[in-house]
């Protein structure tokens, strides 16, 4: 329970929130919740965002008991969740229901590029949601098409289809390549993806995942999918003909444990789609739109794709997907072949051009790339000598700490007992750390040393 907070007291979290607005004020309710309320009006980036009078109740009157009790009785148990009960975010702190802050190093797994409740996005998502918030794709919007103007301007593509996930952008993508074949007169039925893939839970994305456990209880999912070894050109030579409708790759794989495609590895994929007419894919759902330090991942290899999907820190918190692709490809779509009701709408798309205008601003990918220096550099200093740390690798601000055993679980709790959120990936063996991109030198000095006390708690 959060302790009681009379009239006018500032909550902790509120009271040290870095933020363009003025800071909100607030009230208790007689249910036990507090309601704030605050107005602002800010120019950024030549936008004008005005957030006047929003109020919202933080849930923060009921119990983490009842909170859990109730999310047991009523929902569906898909996840394996921590007894945390999150109310309310600021920049890369978190607070639960019992107010107890958090530094969150793992940002809703890659999605807060911009911390939690920035200002200038929350702005944005306040206007347009009391302006308009949809009307369907049977309509245009200004923000959708905006959205993909600066998309296609800033990337290789022509052409872009707005979905909701990352699993839809992929589903779209293995729809898009198939059509492109289909077109050219000759079904192609086959894909090709990697060892340690993830590229999504529905069924057609889920047959490009390599975990075998995620596949095998809900077979037969998409039929046709050959496994290659990553980061193995051989294994992928061995398995492309002429059947081959594409070849989907991570240019950074996040889930499957950090592990970066080589330059040769990537550039190698394009010659061999390019000489055997087959698609390729780039998965840029976690590692795109800045995580590495460069605004698509890809782009240190010189090499484009025929496709590339994006998700999860697009809008910045709401959800959003979408598979960019080459004129070539959108030659072979017409109207009906996919769609979606929500995708693209107004709101997302309006979150997303804040997002945009920030990753693109000025010294900000030159930010990512010193802090996740700053990153890599202090955690191999600090865990230099850990029996159980083999490695600790990323790029920009995708950073693994690869353990020698499967118990990457246990340091992701003990430094949630500090305070810290990381999250696991891999085989269970590696801790994975993607803060918000808008984290300070303070904030990683804060988390290296809870992160080397965890290891070490988990070694003795
Ligand atoms: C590389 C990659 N592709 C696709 C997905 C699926 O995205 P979503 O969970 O939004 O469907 C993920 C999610 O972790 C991912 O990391």
């Amino acid at each position: 329970m959060m302790g009681p907070t009379l009239t006018g007291q500032v909550p902790a979290g509120f009271a040290t929130a870095p933020s363009l607005m003025r800071r909100p004020t607030f009230h208790n309710t007689p249910e036990g919740n507090i309601r704030y309320s605050f107005k602002d009006r800010s120019i950024h980036g030549g936008r004008k965002y005005v957030a006047g009078c929003l109020s919202t109740i933080a849930n923060a009157g009921h119990s983490t008991g009842d909170i859990i009790a109730k999310e047991n009785a009523h929902i569906l148990q898909t996840y394996g969740r921590v007894p945390i009960v999150m109310v309310r975010g600021q920049g890369p702190r978190l607070w639960d229901a019992d107010g107890k802050e958090y530094l969150d190093f793992m940002s809703g797994i890659a999605v807060n590029a911009l911390g939690h409740s920035d200002p200038i996005w929350a702005s944005a998502v306040a206007v347009q949601s009391a302006t308009l918030a949809h009307v369907s794709n049977i309509y245009y919007t200004p923000q959708q098409a905006e959205l993909a103007e600066r998309l296609t301007q800033k990337s290789f593509a022509d052409r872009v289809f707005f979905c909701n996930t990352g699993a839809e952008a992929n589903e779209a993508a293995i729809k898009f390549s198939r059509k492109f074949h289909f077109a050219k007169g000759s079904a192609r039925k086959e894909f090709i993806s990697f060892s340690g893939s993830f590229h999504g839970r529905t069924m057609g994305s889920l047959a490009l995942t390599s975990k075998s456990q995620y596949r095998t209880p809900f077979e037969p999912v998409m039929p046709g999918t050959l496994f290659g070894k990553f980061n193995d050109l051989e294994s992928a030579r061995q398995l492309i003909n002429a059947n081959t409708a594409a070849v989907f790759v991570e240019p950074l794989q996040g889930e499957g444990g950090i592990h970066a495609a080589t330059i040769e590895f990537l550039q190698g994929l394009r010659s061999l789609c390019n000489e055997h007419g087959a698609l390729l894919v780039f998965d840029e759902v976690q590692c795109g739109l800045g995580r590495t330090g460069t605004l698509w991942a890809h782009e240190r290899a010189s090499v484009t794709p025929d496709i590339m999907t994006i998700a999860k820190p697009l809008a910045g918190g709401l959800p959003i997907g979408a598979a960019l692709m080459t004129q070539s490809v959108a030659d072979s779509i017409q109207f009906g072949d996919h769609g979606s009701t929500f995708a693209g709408g107004p709101i997302v798309c309006a979150a997303a051009i804040t997002v945009l205008d920030r990753i693109e601003a000025k010294g900000f990918l030159e930010h990512v790339n010193s802090m996740g220096k700053i990153l890599v550099d202090g955690l191999k200093d600090a865990l230099r000598g850990c029996e159980r740390v083999v490695e600790v690798r990323g790029t920009g601000l995708l950073v693994g700490v690869q353990l020698s055993a499967k118990v990457a679980g246990k340091v992701v709790t003990a430094c949630q007992t500090s305070g810290l959120l990381v999250i696991s990936a891999g085989d269970g063996d590696v801790v994975r750390i993607v803060p918000p991109l808008i984290i300070t030198e303070d904030d990683i000095n804060e988390a290296i040393p809870i992160i080397k006390k965890a290891v070490l708690e988990v070694e003795a």
